[in-house]
């Protein structure tokens, strides 16, 4: 009844009709991958089909050395990938990252909470097959990475699950991970154990903290208000929710992270509100009523930052 009814969706998204879900899933893929790395996974995600279609020693070395050399590649990326990765650890850049069933709403999400216009929804199965980084601030001044990621569905076929792993790879290494679902959608109830169950499959450290959101709370709730306990309600689309939604990211960031907050009274105008300011971003700045001299600030700093800031600062 499921798997019918998301051909079902396939078909009226796509104006086709759906004969095999391989070809269908294969071309989705295919229509999105736009950086380098999602196009060689596609590729390689090809071969198999094209290997059932090929006959003759010489077309089968052909498909094999093809395979070799989108696997060699790959390597080359992952690695490119990793570095990337590293610089955004040096950068002290906490990660979030928005995993959830296709059309749920993640990429909605992000451009609500960071107003990032390049994070544009679209109502498509796998609007978002590539992991992609939007920054955004959480409401104590912490800047934060929001990481789009491609949208879950049932039945990946088998020879297509590695290419769809592969771009969940910096979910891996966020340090929070926001679990959104369709609070609207008739399979609400059995979205959620999909991606939760593609989740365990990860290589996911045990103390990443997934906060759970039922999205598009305006169109109404498609279970009874039982099915939504312990979950964020929100909608991505009016902001409603929303302020609720970042002051957990926010506990969860900074807990995970080790960042604590800090008040400092300090000249108005000096270098060290600006060097804090740079840094980490200001969750208060105010002028002192009585003495307009004195600006007290807090800043949320790291153990390191903190005592960058000592060093930086000594009197
Ligand atoms: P994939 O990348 O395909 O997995 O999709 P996604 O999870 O990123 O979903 P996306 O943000 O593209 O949203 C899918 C559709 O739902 C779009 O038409 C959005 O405009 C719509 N949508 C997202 N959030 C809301 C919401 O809170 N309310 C309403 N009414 N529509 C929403």
């Amino acid at each position: 009844m499921m798997k019918k009814f998301q051909m079902m969706e396939l078909e009226e998204m796509f104006g086709v009709k759906v004969l095999d879900r391989y070809s269908v899933v294969l071309g989705i893929f295919r229509h999105h991958a736009s950086t380098r790395e999602a196009k060689l996974q596609v590729a390689l995600a090809e071969l198999p089909y094209i290997r059932k279609r090929v006959s003759g020693d010489t077309q089968r070395t052909m498909v094999m050395e093809r395979e070799k050399r989108l696997k060699a590649a790959l390597t080359k990326l992952a690695g490119i990938r990793a570095q990337v990765r590293r610089g955004r650890e040096r950068s002290n850049l906490p990660t979030v990252a928005v995993v959830g069933y296709t059309n749920a709403g993640k990429t909605s999400l992000i451009r609500s909470i960071t107003g990032d216009k390049r994070a544009e929804g679209k109502d498509q199965l796998f609007a978002t097959l590539d992991v992609t980084a939007h920054g955004g601030r959480l409401p104590c001044g912490v800047e934060v990475a929001f990481i789009d990621t491609v949208g879950f569905i049932q039945d990946i076929p088998t020879d297509l699950v590695a290419s769809f792993k592969a771009t969940l790879e910096d979910a891996v290494y966020a340090d929070v991970i926001v679990h959104i679902r369709d609070a609207s959608h008739p399979d609400y109830e059995s979205q959620g154990p999909i991606v939760v169950q593609t989740l365990s499959s990860l290589p996911l450290p045990e103390t990443t903290p997934i906060i759970t959101v039922a999205n598009k709370i305006d169109l109404g709730m498609a279970k009874p208000e039982d099915a939504f306990k312990d979950v964020h309600l929100v909608s991505a689309a009016t902001g409603q929710g929303l302020e609720e939604l970042m002051a957990s990211i926010e506990t969860e960031v900074l807990r995970v992270t080790g960042r604590r907050t800090w008040k400092f009274s300090l000249p108005t105008g000096s270098d060290q509100i600006q060097w804090l300011r740079r840094a980490t971003g200001l969750a208060q700045e105010e002028i002192d009523q009585g003495d307009p001299q004195v600006t007290h600030v807090i800043a949320v700093l790291t153990d390191q930052e903190l005592a960058a800031y000592q060093r930086n600062f000594r009197s």
